[in-house]
C-alpha cells in the first residue's frame, strides 16, 4: 500500500500516548463508572468491567491502533483502503462510517454533561459548597438539572471550547496540554483520596466495590460493563484509530496499549473508591445515578481544608480531561469531510459543531421539559441516546474491526504492525478473533432478546 508522505505525526510517543490517553480519560471514568457501579450492585460489575478491559478491551484498542497506523487516514477512507489492501469489500468503509456517527451521536450528550462540569468550576469558585452537607449538595444538583437555560449556556460553553481545538488541527494545542494535565488529574486525584481515606468510610467502600458478589452477576450486569469498557477506552468508533493514524512506525502498540489501559481503569477505579467511601460515611444513596459526583464530591471540596481551591482545581482538571475526550469524538467524522469533500478544517468543525450543539439541545431538555418524553422501552432521550452508542454502537463497530482484522486482514499485515513475538502475537489473535467477538455476540444475543 502507499503510505501518504506528508502526514502529521506526534512528536514522540509520549505524545501519542498522552493523546490517547486524553481520548480515553474523561467523564468516562470520573463521571459515569462511579455512578454505574452504584446502579449495577457494585463489586460485581467491577469485577466484570475489569474482566472486559483485560479480554476485550486491551486486545481490541491494539486492533484499533494497528487498523489505524496501517490504513494512514480517517476511519471511513481507511477501512477502504485496507479492504483494498486485503482484496475485499469496499464496503468496508461504512463500518468506518458508522464510527463516526456513532462519535457525534456520543458527543451529543457527552456536551452536556461536559456543561456540568464546567458549572460546577463556576460553583466552587464562588464558594457554594463551603461547609456544604449532603441535602443541600443534592438540592443544589436538582436545581441545575431544572434549569434547561442554565445547562444550555454551558453545553454551548463546551461546544465553543470543542470545536475552537478541532478547528485548528490535531497537532496544534492538544500536544502540550496533555502532558501536564493528565498527570495533574491525578495528583490531585490524591488528595481526594486520602480526604475520602481520613473523613469518608473506605472500609465499607472497597467492600462495596471489591468483595466479589458473584450472585449479583446477570447478563444485564455484563452487557453494560462491557459496553463501558468500549466507551472508558474509546473504542469501536475510530477515535483510537485516527489517533493511531499519526502514530510512528517504530513505536510497540502493544506495550502503549497497555499502559493507557491501565492507567484509564485505575484512574476510573480510584475515583469510584474516592466516592464511595463519601457516598456510605455521609448516608447517600449509592445508586443515585448521572448526578452521583455533582452530589457527593462538594461535600468533600466543602470540608477539607483548602477545598475552595483544591475543587476548583479538580473541577477544571475534570473539564480538561472531557475536553480532550469530546475533540476524539468529533475527529473522525472531521477528517473525513476534510479528506473528501472540499471543505475547510473551520468550516467542518463549524458545520458538524452546529449539529451536535442541536442534539445537545435535546439531551438536556430531557432532563427537565422533556423527561418524559420516552424513545425507547421507557427510555428518555439521554438515556437512549447513553445505552445505544455504549451498548450497542461501540461493541458492534468493535466486533467488526476485530473481525476484519482477524480474518479479512493478511496475517503478515497485522503481524507487521504489531511486531510481536510469537507469544504475544498469538495471544492476541486469540483473543482478538475468538474470545472478544464471542464475548460481544453473546451480548448481542441477551440484547435482542434470544438469550435469556
Ligand atoms: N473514553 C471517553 C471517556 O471515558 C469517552 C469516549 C468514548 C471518547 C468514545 C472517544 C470515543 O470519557
Amino acid at each position: 500500500m502507499n503510505l501518504p508522505v506528508k502526514r502529521s505525526h506526534w512528536g514522540n510517543r509520549w505524545t501519542f500516548m498522552l493523546a490517547t490517553a486524553g481520548s480515553a480519560i474523561g467523564l468516562g471514568n470520573i463521571w459515569k463508572l462511579p455512578y454505574m457501579i452504584g446502579v449495577n450492585g457494585g463489586s460485581a460489575f467491577v469485577l466484570v468491567f475489569i474482566l472486559c478491559i483485560l479480554l476485550v478491551g486491551i486486545p481490541l484498542m491494539m486492533t484499533e491502533i494497528l487498523l489505524g497506523r496501517r490504513a494512514q487516514k480517517n476511519p471511513y477512507n481507511g477501512m477502504q483502503a485496507l479492504a483494498a489492501e486485503a482484496n475485499v469489500s469496499r464496503s468496508w468503509k461504512y463500518l468506518g462510517g458508522m464510527g463516526m456517527v456513532t462519535g457525534l451521536l456520543i458527543l451529543g450528550f457527552y456536551s452536556v454533561i461536559g456543561g456540568w462540569v464546567l458549572s460546577y468550576i463556576y460553583y466552587a469558585a464562588i464558594g457554594t459548597f463551603a461547609g456544604i452537607e449532603g441535602p443541600q449538595s443534592i438540592a443544589n444538583f436538582n436545581a441545575l438539572l431544572a434549569s434547561p437555560v442554565t445547562l444550555l449556556f454551558w453545553h454551548t460553553v463546551f461546544m465553543l471550547l470543542t470545536m475552537g481545538v478541532v478547528a485548528r488541527g490535531v497537532n496544534s494545542g492538544l500536544e502540550k496540554a496533555n502532558n501536564i494535565l493528565i498527570p495533574a488529574l491525578f495528583m490531585i486525584l490524591l488528595v481526594l483520596l486520602g480526604y475520602s481515606l481520613s473523613e469518608g468510610d473506605m472500609h465499607l467502600a472497597v467492600q462495596f466495590m471489591f468483595n466479589p458478589d458473584f450472585g449479583k452477576i446477570t447478563p444485564a450486569v455484563v452487557l453494560t460493563a462491557l459496553g463501558h469498557a468500549f466507551f472508558s477506552l474509546s473504542l469501536g468508533m475510530g477515535a483510537v484509530m485516527v489517533y493511531g493514524s499519526y502514530l510512528q512506525r517504530h513505536i510497540s502498540i502493544a506495550r502503549t496499549t497497555i499502559y493507557i489501559a491501565i492507567a484509564d481503569t485505575m484512574l476510573g477505579l480510584l475515583v469510584g473508591l474516592a466516592i464511595y467511601a463519601l457516598v456510605f460515611a455521609n448516608h447517600l444513596p449509592a445508586a443515585a445515578g448521572p448526578g452521583l459526583i455533582f452530589q457527593t464530591l462538594p461535600i468533600a471540596f466543602g470540608h477539607m481544608p483548602g477545598g475552595h481551591f483544591i475543587g476548583t482545581l479538580f473541577f477544571m482538571l475534570v473539564a480538561f480531561a472531557a475536553w480532550s475526550s469530546s475533540i476524539s469524538l468529533v475527529e473522525p467524522a472531521i477528517a473525513w469531510i476534510v479528506e473528501n469533500k472540499a471543505m475547510k478544517r473551520t468550516t467542518a468543525a463549524l458545520l458538524i459543531g452546529i449539529s451536535v450543539w442541536l442534539l445537545g439541545i435535546a439531551v438536556l431538555l430531557s432532563f427537565n421539559e422533556w423527561k418524559e418524553i420516552k424513545i425507547i422501552s421507557g427510555l428518555n432521550i439521554f438515556e437512549t441516546l447513553d445505552k445505544l452508542t455504549s451498548t450497542i454502537l461501540l461493541p458492534l463497530g468493535g466486533l467488526f474491526m476485530a473481525i476484519f482484522a482477524g480474518y479479512f486482514m493478511k496475517k503478515n499485515h497485522s503481524q507487521e504492525e504489531l511486531n510481536l513475538h510469537r507469544n504475544g502475537y498469538d495471544l492476541w489473535r486469540f483473543t482478538n478473533n475468538i474470545v472478544a467477538p464471542i464475548a460481544i455476540f453473546a451480548v448481542f444475543l441477551y440484547l435482542f432478546g434470544v438469550m435469556k
